[in-house]
């Protein structure tokens, strides 16, 4: 477990798991944990109203996942602020503001990829969260929307949010989002990828504290960016290939200790399932964050057959897990 007391509290950034609604949950960042212990890992977007007003622990994580990082949904300066205060309070080593998600119902809440139309609102934002907080303060944003697509749009941006707000990292999904007739899927596909925009932010304002997202499959690809930008964030291959992580310490970070085989990490999973299954959760509810673990490997098919058939029935324990574990053939050592 690490937090941030050692380390310069803008060093967290080098390399994320990004925020993704519906499965980067604790079950999947504990999970993502055990593969690397450097990765800074966000939660799932959680809106102001959601802490403020709804039933349940929206904050509740384990000490194991620090580094963590919460992003919230909202645009109401005070909310914002109310809710970065609990993430500090809580134990959060950062908090993160979501100004790229173009769906209907957070552009309804006028929050998401609709605020880069509205820096001066995202600047008071994040001045109102910093006055109340030690831990950092950023934003994920995305290169444009709609027809506002330059470059100095995205400049006039940072410039804003970061002169006025004080915002000193920022996150760039390196694509625009359309807000209007893309599905948020299809605005994670469809506008073009363009990192240079992304560079030359990280150029045009050296003091600030850029990463890259959008597109990045490979930790190769990571360091590639690293020459041009301070982090690297990565969604999609990170969820449905884990293994990546593997090597993310050792590649990205200078350990040297030995990279982890899939089955222990497997194994290391058991004791945290025993105890969440002793409190209540379903089985079902965190094998589904592992089901990519053997991608490509032998024994993939039946490990993934095997855990969805038979983690969510009712009473399935832990010997689920390990029967699925039972098909990777052994001789293969992974
Ligand atoms: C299932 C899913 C849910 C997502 N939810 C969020 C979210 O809550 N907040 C956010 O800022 N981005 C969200 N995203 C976008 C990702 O954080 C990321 O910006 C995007 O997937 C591009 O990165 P990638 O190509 O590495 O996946 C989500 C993406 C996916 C696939």
């Amino acid at each position: 477990m690490k937090n941030n007391s050692n380390t310069n509290k803008f060093e967290l950034c080098r390399f994320s798991v990004a925020p993704m609604l519906d499965w980067t949950d604790r079950h999947c960042r504990y999970f993502h944990r055990l593969l690397s212990s450097e990765a800074l890992l966000y939660t799932e977007m959680v809106t102001t109203g959601a802490i403020i007003h709804g039933k349940g622990d929206f904050l509740k994580y384990s000490e194991e996942e620090h580094p963590i990082a919460l992003q919230l949904g909202g645009s109401n300066a005070k909310d914002l602020a109310h809710c970065a205060k609990l993430a500090q309070e809580r134990g959060y080593d950062e908090v993160n503001l979501n100004v790229g998600c173009p769906s209907d119902r957070v552009q309804n809440g006028r929050f998401g990829a609709c605020l880069m139309a509205e820096p001066e609102l995202v600047a008071e934002c994040v001045a109102e969260m910093k006055s109340v907080v030690d831990i950092p303060v950023t934003v994920k944003t995305r290169i444009g929307i709609d027809d506002q697509d330059s470059y100095e749009f995205l400049t006039d941006f940072i410039s804003t949010v970061s002169e006025k707000g004080g915002c000193e990292q920022f996150t760039i999904h390196a694509r625009k989002a359309w807000l209007t007739g893309l599905s948020p899927k299809e605005n994670r596909e469809i506008p073009p990828l363009d990192y240079d925009r992304a560079y030359q932010i990280k150029r045009d304002f050296p003091n600030l504290v850029i990463a890259v997202n959008g597109g990045v499959k490979t930790l190769d690809e990571s360091i590639e960016h690293l020459n041009h930008l301070d982090g690297v964030m990565i969604g999609r291959e990170a969820y449905q290939n884990p293994y990546m992580l593997a090597e993310v310490d050792q590649k990205l970070f200078g350990s040297e200790a030995p990279i982890k085989k899939r089955s222990q990490v497997v194994e290391e999973m058991y004791p945290y399932i025993e105890q969440q299954l002793a409190n209540g959760s379903y089985l079902g509810h965190i094998t589904r964050h592992m089901i990519g673990l053997f991608q490509s490997m032998p024994g993939a098919r039946q490990w993934r057959r095997y855990i969805s058939e038979n983690a969510h029935k009712p009473g399935a324990g832990i010997e689920v897990v390990e029967a699925a574990l039972a098909k990777i053939p052994k001789e293969l050592n992974v």
